[in-house]
């Protein structure tokens, strides 16, 4: 089925089980613990020998000489995996560091040995007694040292590296009001509750891997690529994925290693990266340095405004491009964005929830109630007075719903925003300054090319299969939902089978482009199974689909009757034509907070949150609830604790365990509130659903140091906002 114009009225606009808030439809498995994760498949996969990674000890280098005869005789140990034995690897779709090292290192704790073992303790034991001798050589591991030096970014998938509207300069300069202030964000890690886990079991030349990952499709043809085997003889099996946030986009060391472990031992092997390992072995969210220059007029129109960002990675690795969401916000007749990137040896950056558009919106929205403060104008009002129907650097291209005014008006008036000071300390209860603060949301919202298969059983059972992976979001509630409305069947006669690559292939889960691609998929197979039922039963196309039957006229036949001769299966994909370049299609939101600071010792404490969103048909209230809840709570995480440290010298990150690499807990947060407004964009799939597992995280970090700054008059441009930042600065008020 193709998508190419606006969906009109069609079946699942009923919304008698979809956008109902249905519980998780797999939660009993995951709070019984039923649910198998990767690390559990010992069913399916009996008799795992164990792994354990041994991972770089110099940043940059070179092997000089590995001793693993000592380890190779440790008790228990079925074989070491190193260069010398492990073969070459094919290049990756997307990630550009190999998964074992050797003899050159590229990066801190990349993996230089996998040892494998009957028991877990066994290999530990025996990676401990392996000895390695490196050539240490220089590496780059600042970015600030770079920032003189860095180019403009190449080429990338982001749109240009550098656009400009109009004559900034010159608006810039002659404008009456000016900002022009630099602000830092740190590289941030994932850290899901599910480590990278992988067990890997060959059968002859065909490999099976039960992996932690976001997409089985993209995992299997990595797995393939790298190892050097045809793509169909790989299987990519995740049932269930305790969390991603981007580090499971792509694949880790830990599959190939599993791979190559089980094919050296002739036996399934499985191992779950340690903890320690995965700020530096795997993938983290890119440093920036971001200089933003607004100029506006004394009624609050923005005239310039420009946004200059640096990160760094590996060589033709993944661009942080934090100006990204700037070419969409907000109105300005003068424009400049530039991403320049820097070459740096540290760990390999990569996505992670609202890659761009988490790490810009810190700086943009901070620089946003700078701007609104110099103007003696509400923070609301000036972004509702700079909001536009018109994509900013796009003349002519409208969005395809773009309800940002409506989220802040919903939430000012909710929020009691009225009673905030603009004056920062102005409010005080008792030892604490209280402070509100606001931002923006906005995250891109694509639909991609996706399939699905559906069963109807001769029972009425309706099965839906696909390579989509739940991450813990909810695909497979929504699915089962989708099939459910299509097919006018309770959501209890909807099987959901996901997370095998040999199934219909879906873009899996990332880019909060999952629920909206999935679901386009399986709509569309509905609507072939639908056509074959009705086909079968003899009746018109348009029969209606309810309550568990066919209907037309005055004729009602059972759904189950269609394969009273056998299942009917059918499947079918969604492609699109060009709406997405047509449109801008962006999600939309508001968030506000509100803080209380301690007079005497700068603690802050978050009280409440609230996020408003306008981001198309909210598919199901309670799983979309959650994915705002979750990003909202990483982005009070960005603004007050997560940072991966560097240590500049050696180039790692030094707090690389859940012990130093904070992040908030239930007790850092004391409410949350999430408000969807009431929109169906049909110019995204028949669903008409935008995405929403990104856009939480999107300004909630600014809308936090906004806050901060109101309650205490302290601006930090430095993320995260620590108290060694702005302590010495608050008032004397002993
Ligand atoms: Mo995402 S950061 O594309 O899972």
């Amino acid at each position: 089925m193709r998508f190419d114009t606006p969906a009109g009225s069609n079946p699942v606009d009923r919304q008698k089980v979809l956008g109902q808030p249905v519980e998780r439809i797999e939660g009993h498995l995951k709070t019984t613990g039923r649910a198998t994760y990767a690390y559990e498949q010992h069913v399916a996969a009996p008799n795992a020998a164990y792994g354990f990674i041994v991972g770089a000890g110099v940043a940059k280098g070179v092997i000089e000489a590995m001793h693993i005869e000592e380890a190779s005789a440790c008790p228990g140990v079925l074989a070491v995996i190193t260069y010398a034995n492990s073969g070459s690897f094919g290049p990756a779709s997307f990630i550009r560091t190999t998964p074992l090292a050797g003899p050159e290192v590229s990066h801190y704790h990349q993996a230089v040995a996998f040892v494998v073992a009957e028991s877990f303790e066994q290999a530990r034991d025996a990676a401990s007694h392996i000895h390695i001798e490196y050539r240490r050589q220089d590496g780059r591991y600042d970015l600030a040292e770079q920032f003189d030096s860095a180019a403009v970014a190449p080429p990338y998938m982001l749109g240009p590296s550098e656009s400009r509207i109009n004559d900034f300069d010159t608006a810039f300069a002659q404008a009456p009001f000016q900002l022009d202030e630099t602000y830092t964000t740190p590289a941030e890690s994932h850290q899901m509750m599910e480590p990278q886990a992988t067990l890997a079991a060959w059968s002859g030349d065909e490999l099976t891997c039960w992996t932690s990952t976001q997409g089985t499709g993209v995992a299997a043809g990595d797995l393939a690529a790298t190892l050097g085997v045809p793509r169909e003889k790989v299987r990519v099996i995740a049932p269930f994925v305790g969390g991603g946030f981007g580090s499971k986009s792509f694949i880790h060391a830990d599959v190939i290693l599993a791979a190559l472990g089980a094919r050296a031992i002739g036996r399934p092997v499985k191992v779950a990266m340690q903890r320690p390992l995965i700020a530096n072995n795997t993938t983290h969210r890119p440093s920036t340095i971001q200089r933003i220059r607004l100029g506006a007029t004394a009624d609050g129109t923005i005239t310039a405004i420009g946004h200059e960002a640096l990160f760094g990675n590996v060589a033709n690795g993944w661009q942080e491009s934090a100006v990204v969401p700037t070419r969409h916000l907000y109105a300005g007749a003068n424009r400049l964005t530039v991403a320049r990137m820097a070459t740096l040896d540290l760990p390999e950056g990569s996505t992670m929830r609202a890659p761009c558009e988490a790490t810009g919106m810190m700086a943009l929205e901070v620089a946003m109630d700078e701007m609104a403060e110099k103007l003696g104008m509400d923070p609301v009002e000036f972004r509702v007075r700079n909001d536009t129907q018109e994509s900013p650097e796009h003349a002519g291209r409208k969005f395809s719903l773009r309800q940002l005014e409506e989220c802040f008006r919903e939430g000012a008036s909710r929020f009691g925003w009225s009673e905030r000071k603009a004056e920062p300390r102005a409010v005080r209860e008792g030892r604490w300054y209280i402070g509100m603060g606001t931002a923006s949301a906005i995250r891109g919202a694509l639909a991609f090319p996706s399939s699905a298969r559906v069963r109807l059983a001769p029972d009425g059972l309706v099965t839906v299969e696909s390579d989509m992976t739940d991450i813990g979001t909810g695909s497979y509630t929504i699915i089962a939902q989708t099939a459910a409305e299509m097919m006018g069947v309770p959501v209890e006669q909807v099987a959901v089978v996901l997370g095998d690559s040999s199934l219909p292939a879906t873009p899996g889960s990332g880019g909060q482009y999952g629920a909206a691609s999935s679901t386009a998929g399986v709509y569309a197979a509905c609507v072939k199974l639908r056509e074959l039922v009705t086909e079968r039963l003899g009746l018109p196309a348009d029969a209606e689909f309810v309550d568990g039957t066919v209907r037309t006229g005055d004729q009602s036949v059972p759904l189950a009757t269609a394969a009273s001769d056998g299942e009917l299966v059918v499947e079918d994909f969604m492609e699109y034509g060009d709406l997405f370049q047509t449109f801008d299609q962006q999600s939309f939101g508001a968030h506000f907070v509100k803080v209380a600071v301690d007079v005497d010792t700068g603690e802050v404490r978050v009280r409440n949150t609230l996020t408003v969103c306008a981001a198309g048909r909210i598919l199901n209230p309670i799983t979309a609830r959650s994915q705002i809840i979750g990003g909202m709570t990483m982005g009070v995480g960005a603004a007050l604790m997560e940072e991966l440290v560097v240590d500049k010298r050696y180039g790692f990150f030094v707090n690389h365990d859940l012990a130093s690499y904070e992040v908030p807990v239930h007790a850092d947060i004391q409410s949350q509130e999430v408000v969807f407004l009431d929109e169906a964009d049909p110019y995204i799939s028949p669903l008409k659903a935008k995405g929403i597992g990104e856009l939480g995280i999107s300004g909630a970090a600014a809308a936090v140091a906004n806050a901060i700054y109101n309650a205490t008059g302290v601006r930090v441009r430095h993320y995260p906002v620590t108290l060694d930042k702005y302590l010495a600065q608050l008032p004397n008020v002993a």
